[in-house]
């Protein structure tokens, strides 16, 4: 009796979103990145990407908030399908992301996927990589990549890729409002330079008021720590974010700002139901697009699901 060869089934991970509980923005560095000390928080908006053995390279995007994702060679998930293929030896796959994070929202959605690319690759091919050699791998696509190979809450510095753990107690509820169409983030670094050109700026230190605030658990301690260096670029160039973070505050919100380099807007809020609440405010006010409710910290990239086949 002959069976058929094995042949190893599509892979599917699952990678959260972050939110960036404090983003702080140095000088430009010469290479072109600015020098960052960012906390980040893993929260709880998925996408799911699913790796498959084929005949040629392919990305393909699913889900309400599927538009503007790009499918060709500048998909950033096929570029880390693409990497870890040379780095590692693989043959072509086919990259299925179904989306559940904003796109160009400040969340990291292509870095998420990147990230997930890697974690199914791991499995797919059988790779064993540790932790180290996966975050290597990630930083190579893009600054935030690693930390969605990592979750949690971490400290994030270098151009954000050196990552460290920071102890987060409990767990933080958020409202994300989402804003019509995206920010290029080079185009909001650049405006922060510009906004702040002839301003001496330091080096970016951590605050350790807000590594305080993580310990207690406490949203009422964390909210007032919320900062971001980007956010007045953000505003500058989407002056209605202004609105948003207003609305959000006056609706209960403990706290609020601009993710990453947004336009999505981080609500801080102090349990689930406050959360509905504020949600249902928002929606109702008309100055946002779209809302979602999330919990932090959360698990990096991780494997869900593999085909036998
Ligand atoms: O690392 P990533 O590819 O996600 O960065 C996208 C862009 O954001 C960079 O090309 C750069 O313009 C800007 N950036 C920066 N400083 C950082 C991270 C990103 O200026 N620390």
């Amino acid at each position: 009796m002959t069976s058929a060869p094995l042949v190893p089934g599509p892979v599917t991970a699952r990678v959260p979103a972050k939110v960036n509980l404090e983003l702080l923005v140095g000088p430009l560095r010469p290479d072109g990145y600015h020098a960052l000390s960012t906390v980040y928080q893993a929260v709880s908006l998925y996408d799911d990407v699913t790796v498959a053995e084929d005949e040629q390279w392919g990305v393909s995007v699913s889900g309400a908030l599927a538009g503007g994702v790009p499918t060709g060679e500048d998909n950033l998930a096929l570029r880390a399908a693409r990497l870890a293929a040379e780095r590692f030896d693989g043959t072509p796959v086919h990259v299925s992301i179904r989306k559940g994070i904003p796109v160009a929202g400040g969340m990291a959605g292509g870095s998420a996927d990147a990230a997930a690319t890697l974690v199914a690759l791991d499995q797919l091919w059988n790779l064993g990589l540790d932790r180290e050699e996966l975050e290597t791998a990630a930083a190579e696509l893009g600054s935030d990549v690693p930390f969605l190979v990592a979750g949690g809450t971490a400290m994030g510095s270098g151009r954000g890729e050196l990552l460290a753990p920071v102890l987060a107690r409990g767990t933080y509820h958020w409202v994300l409002a989402l804003a019509e169409g995206g920010l290029s983030t080079p185009a909001v670094y650049a405006e922060c330079d510009r906004l702040r050109h002839g301003v001496p700026v330091p080096e970016p230190v951590a605050t350790p008021a807000l590594m305080a605030a993580l310990r207690t658990g406490d949203p009422h301690e964390l909210a007032p720590q919320l900062v971001n260096d980007l956010q007045d670029a953000a505003v500058s160039l989407r002056p209605d974010l202004g609105d948003v973070l207003s609305s959000g505050m006056e609706y209960g919100a403990l706290g609020g700002v601009v993710s990453g380099s947004g336009p999505t807007v981080a609500f801080l809020v102090e349990n689930n139901e406050a959360g509905i609440d504020l949600a249902v405010a928002l929606t109702a006010s008309g100055v946002v697009r779209d809302v979602r409710r999330a919990s932090g910290p959360v698990h990096g990239a991780h494997v869900i699901h593999q085909r036998v086949d």
